[in-house]
């Protein structure tokens, strides 16, 4: 189906046969459809209440459990450990009906914040949607974060309720009289819930099958997800109800997927690859998907793919090189024979990776994908119908006007590197920085969104991913804020300063670095790394903790004291050290 080459490299395409795909492309005539093509059109791929209302819900879940795909698999839920368990679309409906009028009974408002902190389980997904079925607003947490992680996101955003399990409360526990507005804990594996809190067990058994989908405005909000910046705490961004019809749409035109398809998203559900494409968009379009619990594990995922017969793998490029890192005798062992098409995101998808997956998955073309928390969904992509560029993220949705500017938003021609910016308006763009105004303005200018990544684009139209035009570090394709490490650095009794940032990593794409200043009267040792490392690590989360770190005597600082991580990371990497006529001395 595609044409292997042995001499592939940076900017060679790697042509289709499209006669020879399994499936024909949901997209075809691409650049005709960039042309003509009206998002007016894909709001037909949703159904809509009288009046121009929806609910994001409704389509995700709704609609195929009152339809034809009732009794079709929506959801093959494998814990890992050989537990399988396959809900249809309209067990899904019951019980994201019966989840929603525990909420209501709870008396959760329309538009309250509900967070969801769960590891991957049927409990998540239908605790997720049921909460946008009742018109609340939806926000899954990565079960990996720790009580400062946990603190600032249910303080800032004023949650009221938070669905977890007993052994992730224990994290909620210690912070929880930080957070005044939290009225409810519900908890999914405890019948006998303790003083205060909620039974989720008790609560469904008794809860009605029945709830009318609340119609939205289009505008109303379905989910919100924290993010990290270059500055402060992360930041809460908050999409509307009609996101779904892009998330409906690129997962017909970008992931391609058809009625037959059973698809994997690898993603978490505390990101927004696993929100918008590991539950919304494809369910959206009525497809089976996979949902496997447990941890990254090679020879797990390549048995998920054998054992489900997975024919459309959403992954991401730390995963990638994982697994190929374990070498190609394992995926050997393997029938992975189900597959016709793989996607990644997060980080740029090395030419090494998509050159894999032609020899380990039979010739099966590897697509990247551009995208980031606050699109809301897919803007550029290698699609399934254009030949694949390497190393490139690929081209923009029809719909889309992504360009290249510079600081004052003139456009730069082909092939000069300069700032990604995409034309505001696309149906799934993030409505706000939740009560933060200022944020969200500092991404629009000169008529631009600006999405701080910097790239360019080649003579055949294809974007190139350079990097970021901020501090933000992408580890195992995992935005962490800089800020959020050194605050929770500075925290620990021998840390008197910090300085963060990402190091260039052959496995992670990036490693969080930090430079450190001592409090007197603590010496360095291996002793006290490695205890600064776990302290960060129980904080904050799993994977936003320093894999290195320096101690220094003085971190370099402006004159108005703020650190100049630019100077660290050229320091470090051995760059050029730019402009310094702001520092301190
Ligand atoms: O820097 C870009 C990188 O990930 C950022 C967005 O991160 P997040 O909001 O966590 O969303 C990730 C999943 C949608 C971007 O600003 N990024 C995303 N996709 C790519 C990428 N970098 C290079 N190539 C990609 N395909």
């Amino acid at each position: 189906m595609t044409e292997k080459s042995s001499e592939m490299s940076d900017g060679e395409l790697i042509e289709k046969n499209l006669a020879q795909l399994r499936l024909k492309p949901n997209l075809q005539g691409y650049d005709g459809l960039r042309r003509t093509f009206k998002w007016g059109d894909a709001e037909e791929l949703v159904d809509w209440f009288p009046d121009g209302q929806i609910n994001s819900v409704y389509n995700v879940i709704d609609r195929h459990a009152l339809g034809e795909r009732k009794d079709k698999a929506a959801l093959i839920y494998d814990d890992g450990n050989g537990n399988v368990q396959k809900i249809t679309f309209l067990e899904m409906y019951r019980e994201t009906n019966k989840f929603a009028n525990v909420l209501v009974k709870l008396g959760i408002k329309r538009q309250d914040r509900v967070f969801v902190f769960l590891q991957r389980s049927k409990e998540l997904y239908v605790s997720f949607l049921g909460t946008i079925k009742a018109g609340a607003i939806a926000s899954p947490m990565f079960p990996a974060f720790g009580p400062d992680a946990i603190r600032d996101r249910l303080l800032d955003s004023g949650a009221v309720a938070l669905v977890t399990s007993s052994e992730l409360a224990k994290r909620v526990y210690p912070i929880k009289e930080q957070l005044p507005d939290l009225k409810h804990i519900i908890v999914v594996d405890d019948a006998d819930a303790n003083a205060g809190e909620v039974s989720y067990q008790v609560e469904m058994e008794s809860s009605a099958e029945d709830f009318e989908t609340v119609p939205m405005d289009p505008e109303e909000y379905q989910f919100m997800l924290y993010t990290s910046g270059t500055t402060g705490k992360p930041k809460g961004v908050v999409h509307a109800h009609k996101g779904i019809v892009q998330q409906t749409l690129t997962s017909k035109w970008v992931l391609d997927l058809h009625d037959e398809d059973v698809y994997w998203c690898t993603a978490d559900l505390g990101w927004v690859t696993g929100v918008v494409y590991g539950c919304l968009g494809p369910w959206s379009c009525g497809v089976t998907q996979v949902g496997l619990g447990g941890r990254f594990d090679p020879d797990l995922w390549y048995r998920s793919i054998q054992n489900h017969k997975v024919t459309v793998w959403y992954t991401a490029p730390t995963a990638v090189r994982m697994l190929m890192a374990k070498g190609d005798d394992l995926p050997a062992k393997y029938d992975l024979s189900s597959l016709r098409a793989l996607y990644s995101v997060g980080e740029p998808l090395n030419p090494e990776g998509v050159k894999w997956a032609l020899e380990v998955f039979d010739n099966k073309p590897f697509h990247d994908t551009w995208w980031q928390t606050e699109t809301g969904s897919i803007l550029i992509t290698n699609f399934p119908e254009m030949p694949i560029k390497p190393g490139s993220m690929g081209k923009p949705l029809p719909g889309i006007e992504a360009e290249i500017v510079d600081e004052e938003g003139n456009v730069l021609p082909q092939g000069e590197e300069g700032n990604l910016v995409i034309r505001p308006g696309w149906p799934s763009m993030m409505r706000e920085i939740w009560k933060n105004e200022s944020k969200y303005n500092e991404y629009m200018r000169n008529g631009w969104y600006y999405t701080g990544d910097t790239a360019m684009i080649d003579d055949d139209g294809y974007f190139w991913y350079v990097g970021r035009a901020d501090d933000v570090i992408k580890t195992s394709g995992e935005r962490v804020g800089p800020f959020e490490v050194e605050s929770a650095l500075i925290e620990h009794d021998a840390v008197a300063e910090a300085g963060v940032i990402g190091k260039p990593d052959q496995l992670r794409g990036n490693i969080i670095k930090a430079f450190i200043v001592l409090t007197p009267g603590h010496a360095e040792s291996e002793e006290l790394k490695k205890d600064i490392q776990k302290f960060v690590k129980s904080r904050l989360a799993g994977h936003a903790y320093p894999r290195e770190i320096d101690v220094v005597k003085t971190l370099p600082k402006t004159r108005s004291g703020k650190i100049m991580r630019r100077l660290l990371r050229a320091k470090e990497l051995g760059l050029p050290i730019g402009d310094t006529s702001t520092l301190e001395d």
